[in-house]
């Protein structure tokens, strides 16, 4: 994770308390061979336990769940925040939350994509309280398809979002793991 990790110390910005920017590498321009690192270690973390589909959330979470899918070698299936109208038919649908942008927004997979066949890993760029991740989470039940685990880019542990999941028994693999972003230092657990 060394790309992934002078990245963060040396491009990222703490904005505030709660939220680090990743701008040039994660959020709006994409750096291809940070990304690959982080499919290839998903890949590496998640071997072996037979995933057959990757699934993520539109818009921030298609890069990582692109490098991830070409890794593993099956589909990436991302979730929409809006039901198009070309989407035909049935689909699961989840209600989230975001605290940070303070609104709700439902999310969409076409049923024909996702089944009780399936056994999913679930990624994203961030995890803070958790709620996209348990709208995601919400989707793969609805199929009846096996959650493998969740790989996240970059992790706020002080927003308790992972610790409510793990304890749930959910398998959560982060790469970068933050303690504290208070007085705009960033504070990473080894
Ligand atoms: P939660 O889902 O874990 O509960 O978190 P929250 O509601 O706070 O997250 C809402 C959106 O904000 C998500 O993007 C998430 O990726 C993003 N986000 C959360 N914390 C940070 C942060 O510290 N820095 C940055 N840059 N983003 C953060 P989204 O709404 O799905 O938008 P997008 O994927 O279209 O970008
Ligand atoms: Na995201
Ligand atoms: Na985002």
């Amino acid at each position: 994770m060394q790309l992934l990790k002078e990245k963060i110390l040396h491009n990222s910005q703490v904005v505030s308390d709660h939220i680090l920017r990743v701008d040039s590498f994660i959020n709006h321009m994409i750096d291809p061979a940070v990304m690959q690192e982080i499919g290839q270690e998903f890949a590496r973390r998640f071997s072996g336990t037979q995933i057959t589909k990757v699934l993520t959330v539109e818009a921030s979470g298609i890069a990582v769940g692109l490098a991830t899918a070409m890794t593993l070698e099956v589909p990436l299936l991302f979730a929409k925040k809006k039901r198009p109208s070309t989407l035909q038919g049935d689909c699961y649908l989840a209600n989230i939350y975001s605290f940070t942008k303070n609104e709700s927004v439902d999310i969409y997979v076409a049923s024909q994509f996702l089944s009780c066949h399936d056994r999913v890993l679930i990624v994203d760029d961030f995890l803070a309280r958790g709620e996209a991740l348990k709208g995601l989470i919400r989707l793969v039940e609805q199929a009846g398809a096996h959650l493998a685990g969740v790989g996240i880019v970059i992790e706020k542990l002080f927003q308790g979002g992972g610790k409510a999941l793990r304890e749930q028994g959910v398998r959560i693999e982060s790469l970068i793991r933050i303690k504290s972003m208070e007085n705009k230092q960033l504070h990473l657990e080894e």
